[in-house]
């Protein structure tokens, strides 16, 4: 049924309006108990120079596209966001993660794995403006290979989640299992984005 979700555009103006996201009021991360056996392959996921962000919900996507710009949220509209973002990540084994977008901007984060899952971890921005997008991220699924699907608890309380993968745009296939899962664990998949990346000006 995922074919069937509007897409983005439709779900602009919505958040524009305001932020109040239905998906907050579901709070999946924190139901999710610790797996029997580690989800993801840290070795894999630490050799990607670069990962792309595909698919996720719509109150990520803002989060994360305000926090690069480091602007007040109410300065920041959706529908640029969007068209300029080309948002990639590196996440190093040493405690840093690098976010980069808007053709040259990056924004460093600390991360600090949880004692009690290897596939979670907090961040927060290093300097400036910490409480736009900060929080626990927590990896429920992967193929060790091409993507990820994390769940995020943003310390404002938002819940979103997004899809980390090598390669710019997710296959059907993986699209489908990715928002039947978020759809599962409670997510409204309505607000959700596909970001593009044929358009970057700047490969990032
Ligand atoms: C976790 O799940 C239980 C049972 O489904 C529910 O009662 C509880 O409110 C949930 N907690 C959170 C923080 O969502
Ligand atoms: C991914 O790697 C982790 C850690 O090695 C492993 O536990 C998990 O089963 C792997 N998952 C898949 C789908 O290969
Ligand atoms: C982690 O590694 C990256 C890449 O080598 C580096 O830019 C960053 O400064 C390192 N961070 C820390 C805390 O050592």
């Amino acid at each position: 049924m995922w074919q069937l979700v509007p897409l983005t555009l439709l779900c602009i103006t919505s958040v524009v309006q305001g932020l109040s996201f239905r998906a907050s009021t579901n709070q999946p991360c924190f139901n999710i108990s610790k797996p029997e056996t580690p989800v993801l392959d840290p070795k894999w996921i630490h050799s990607l120079e670069k990962i792309y962000y595909p698919v996720m919900s719509t109150v990520h996507l803002y989060r994360v596209a305000v926090d690069l710009l480091q602007k007040d949220p109410k300065d920041v509209r959706l529908s640029t966001v969007y068209y300029d973002a080309c948002i990639t990540w590196t996440l190093f084994g040493n405690g840093t993660s690098v976010q980069r977008g808007f053709n040259g901007l990056t924004r460093e984060y600390e991360t600090t794995p949880l004692s009690d899952n290897p596939d979670a971890f907090t961040f927060v921005g290093v300097g400036g403006n910490k409480d736009i997008y900060a929080g626990t991220l927590n990896t429920l699924l992967t193929d060790n290979k091409t993507f990820f699907f994390s769940a995020i608890c943003l310390s404002n309380g938002e819940m979103s989640w997004g899809v980390g993968s090598t390669t710019p745009t997710l296959t059907e296939e993986t699209k489908k299992i990715v928002l039947d899962y978020a759809t599962n664990l409670g997510f409204n998949t309505e607000d959700f984005t596909e970001l593009k990346y044929d358009s970057c000006k700047n490969k990032n």
